[in-house]
């Protein structure tokens, strides 16, 4: 099979690295919009217009299925992009219902982009969930910049978490939310800030399930060897702008993901 992952920049690559981990025979290919990283703070309508123009040209390549590894980007676009293609799109949807359905009386904060946080898409979660009066928003931007730049330890990020943190009373969570796979990056750093009674829950491992679940059954007719990847085709290609990238910076970080 061969699946594509699109992000605005490498937060994306948490995802594909959850799905290399559940099924690496695959050919995975990776867009990174990092020209035009961050998202978050954009308008709409010019996150669509990026998002579909990566799409196009992802689905120039032959895709079994693309995966919007971006959380703002799904926001802004997921239903257009699945109107548009004949193959499955899989988009992200922040873990609320495991943090409500653990939060017993307490409360839940979901950090994600100002964009992400505006957008219709997660309002319709959280009441369908029932969860908007027990739930917190926080946008947290300036960790996407920080993972672009690729400051991921630093007094900086530190002073950053502090004070984004400063306004809320962490005993009175039990879980925050990563609405945003740039966050990824940020885990450990985020741990040790809210505590271990805190627990942190992202929606990579949901969307990859989906992806595989979804996989499985548009192909339940091939066979398993047509499964796999071709003899010769590469394991993993990287774009950027539509050019082909070296992938020795890539395989750091996905390392750095797992
Ligand atoms: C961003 O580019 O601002 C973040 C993308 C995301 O929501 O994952």
């Amino acid at each position: 099979m061969r699946i594509a992952f699109f992000d605005s920049g490498i937060g994306g690559l948490t995802v594909l690295a959850e799905a290399q981990r559940q099924q690496p025979a695959h050919e995975y290919l990776y867009y990174a919009d990092s020209e035009h990283a961050p998202y978050g703070a954009k308008p709409a309508a010019e996150v669509r217009d990026r998002v579909l123009q990566a799409a196009d040209f992802l689905a120039g390549q032959q895709l079994d299925a693309l995966v919007i590894a971006c959380n703002t980007a799904t926001s802004v676009c997921i239903k257009e992009l699945r109107l548009r293609f004949s193959f499955p799109v899989i988009g992200m949807e922040p873990a609320v219902k495991p943090a409500l359905q653990r939060a017993s009386k307490k409360r839940v904060m979901v950090m994600a982009t100002s964009l992400t946080l505006q957008e219709s898409k997660l309002s319709q979660l959280l009441q369908r969930l029932d969860g908007s009066e027990q739930t917190d928003k926080l946008a947290m931007d300036m960790l996407v910049t920080f993972a672009e730049q690729q400051t991921f330890d630093s007094p900086e990020v530190t002073r950053y978490l502090q004070h984004q943190l400063s306004h809320y009373r962490l005993a009175d969570y039990s879980a925050v939310v990563l609405g945003c796979t740039h966050f990824i990056y940020f885990r450990n750093a985020l741990q040790t800030m809210v505590g271990d009674s805190v627990t942190l829950i992202d929606g990579n491992q949901g969307t990859v399930k989906q992806l595989f679940a979804l996989l499985q059954q548009t192909n339940d007719e091939h066979s398993q060897h047509s499964k796999l990847r071709g003899e010769g085709a590469a394991p993993l290609r990287v774009f950027r702008s539509g050019i082909e990238q070296p992938l020795a910076p890539y395989l750091e970080l996905l390392r750095r993901c797992r």
